[in-house]
């Protein structure tokens, strides 16, 4: 069989040839002017859609809203040109940091009227998140919405219906999704560096006010400021209150608790690199130990998940805990444990473990084997690999935040797709705010992760 990769290669430096020899021979023929009309006819030649810049749009100015857009705007061709927020403060900030010019509001439909608005980034909290997202695919935006997808496990179906009507690209915030060390975890597992993937644990562990949700609130803060009635306009009406609306992580009408804001990462995660749609059985239990501060939610979560055989991995168990509590504080990590080692998988780096140990001939089940005849037990020495092996992102990584960005964009220019779609990103959310069913209610919930629905058993 010819070998076509050569066979194209040697195509390939045949015609190169050839066009440097021309040149050479010729170098006085081509001018300045030429070169530059060559470059510009070079320029044109690239398959760009008509929406070469890309126009986008903050909704929701706080901490992650910012930091979205400043990384947005480092991809090439992109232009923040608008601001929502419902804190005038915030406004006045986005101002501050992106100029004077940008227009700014504290009404999303606002901005999503706009024509001159490819793009929108939702970080407003997690109850807003399916409004605007249907609202802003509903008047053809492209939408960037933060993680978790959704607030109420009864939302997701509304998103997942309106990307597929409107075929507008939406892309979930879970940026390690796209980031080299995911990659290189879902190569390894594939390539059975770890062999079969039986566990997979995750924590993430703080011990800061701030790291527990409590967020400073502005001195200023008051009715005329902030927008309360917008911030409560799709739920549970209540007089204003500085804390609820600062600290909205912490009121059950707003946030989605420890699972819905941490555990969702390591959900978008495992799944990228394991290929699961989800587990079947969500149990979760915890408590609130020491933020006593009005909160509505627990600041220690235990999680404990069935994850059912497919036809792309076995049957594995994970575990998932966050600790607000944690005197240790400041880590996370995800694992995954396989018959022949594990591994951590970081963003921008994969620590793998290898079990290189013989197999023994005291195992009760070889003996067994070799005593009955079934199975000789050869202990020949082998060669061994490392034990420990460390993957590392190249140095000038730009990470997974500007990735995941750069992927939107490039799936908006080629119409082509996102690492993390609405399907994906319920799917990522669904087993997150089941946690709080769980712990809540204190049952056991069942998810049918294939057809996306709460299953009874
Ligand atoms: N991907 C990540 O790593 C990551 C990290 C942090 C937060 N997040 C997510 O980002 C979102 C925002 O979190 P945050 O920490 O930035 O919170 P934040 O409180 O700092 O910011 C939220 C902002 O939204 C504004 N807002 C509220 N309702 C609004 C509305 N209806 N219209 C316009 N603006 C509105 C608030 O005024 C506030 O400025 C959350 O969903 C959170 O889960 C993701």
């Amino acid at each position: 069989m010819p070998d076509q990769s050569n066979e194209s290669r040697r195509k390939f430096l045949t015609k190169f040839t050839k066009v440097v020899a021309g040149a050479s021979v010729f170098p006085s023929i081509i001018t300045a002017a030429d070169r530059k009309r060559n470059l510009e006819s070079l320029k044109r030649d690239i398959k760009f859609s008509p929406n070469d810049q890309i126009q986008i749009a903050v909704i929701g100015a706080g901490g992650m809203g910012s930091a979205d857009t400043t990384t947005a705007i480092t991809v090439p061709g992109v232009k923040l040109v608008a601001a929502c927020d419902l804190y005038d403060g915030r406004l006045a900030d986005a101002k501050k940091k992106w100029g004077n010019d940008i227009y700014t509001t504290r009404d999303y439909r606002e901005i999503l009227e706009r024509k001159d608005i490819d793009a929108v980034i939702i970080a407003t909290p997690d109850h807003w998140h399916k409004d605007i997202s249907v609202a802003a695919m509903n008047k053809g935006k492209s939408v960037y919405c933060e993680k978790p997808m959704v607030h109420d496990i009864t939302e997701g179906p509304a998103v997942i219906a309106a990307q597929k009507n409107n075929n507008v690209v939406f892309q979930v915030g879970s940026q390690g999704m796209s980031s080299l060390g995911n990659e290189k975890a879902r190569q390894l597992l594939k390539d059975g560096a770890i062999g079969k993937l039986n566990y997979a644990e995750g924590f993430w562990a703080r011990m800061s006010p701030t790291g527990a949700w409590q967020y400073p609130i502005p001195a200023d803060a008051s009715p005329a400021n902030v927008d309360w009635n917008m911030f409560v306009a799709n739920t549970q009406k209540r007089p204003f209150d500085a804390t609820r609306f600062f600290r909205w992580r912490n009121y059950r009408d707003y946030g989605t608790g420890v699972s819905g804001d941490l555990f969702v990462h390591l959900f978008s995660s495992l799944h990228f690199v394991t290929g699961s749609l989800g587990p079947d059985k969500i149990m979760a239990t915890g408590g609130l130990r020491y933020w006593k501060d009005g909160r509505e939610v627990p600041d220690i979560m235990l999680g404990m998940f069935d994850y059912p055989e497919t036809n792309i991995h076995p049957a594995f168990n994970l575990s998932l805990r966050v600790n607000f509590v944690d005197g240790t504080g400041g880590t996370n990590y995800l694992r995954m444990v396989g018959s022949e080692g594990s591994m951590t998988v970081e963003w921008d780096k994969v620590t793998l473990y290898r079990n290189t140990a013989n197999v023994d001939a005291s195992d009760p089940l070889a003996k067994n084997n070799m005593d009955t005849g079934k199975q000789y037990v050869y202990e020949r020495k082998q060669m061994l690999s490392p034990e420990k092996m460390e993957y590392e992102a190249e140095k000038g990584y730009k990470g997974a935040h500007f990735d995941h960005f750069y992927n939107l964009f490039t799936a908006m220019r080629t119409k082509g797709k996102v690492s993390e779609d609405p399907t994906f990103g319920y799917r990522a959310a669904a087993p997150a705010l089941l946690c709080n069913d769980s712990y809540f209610n204190n049952t056991i919930m069942h998810w049918d992760p294939v057809n996306l629905k709460i299953a009874n058993k």
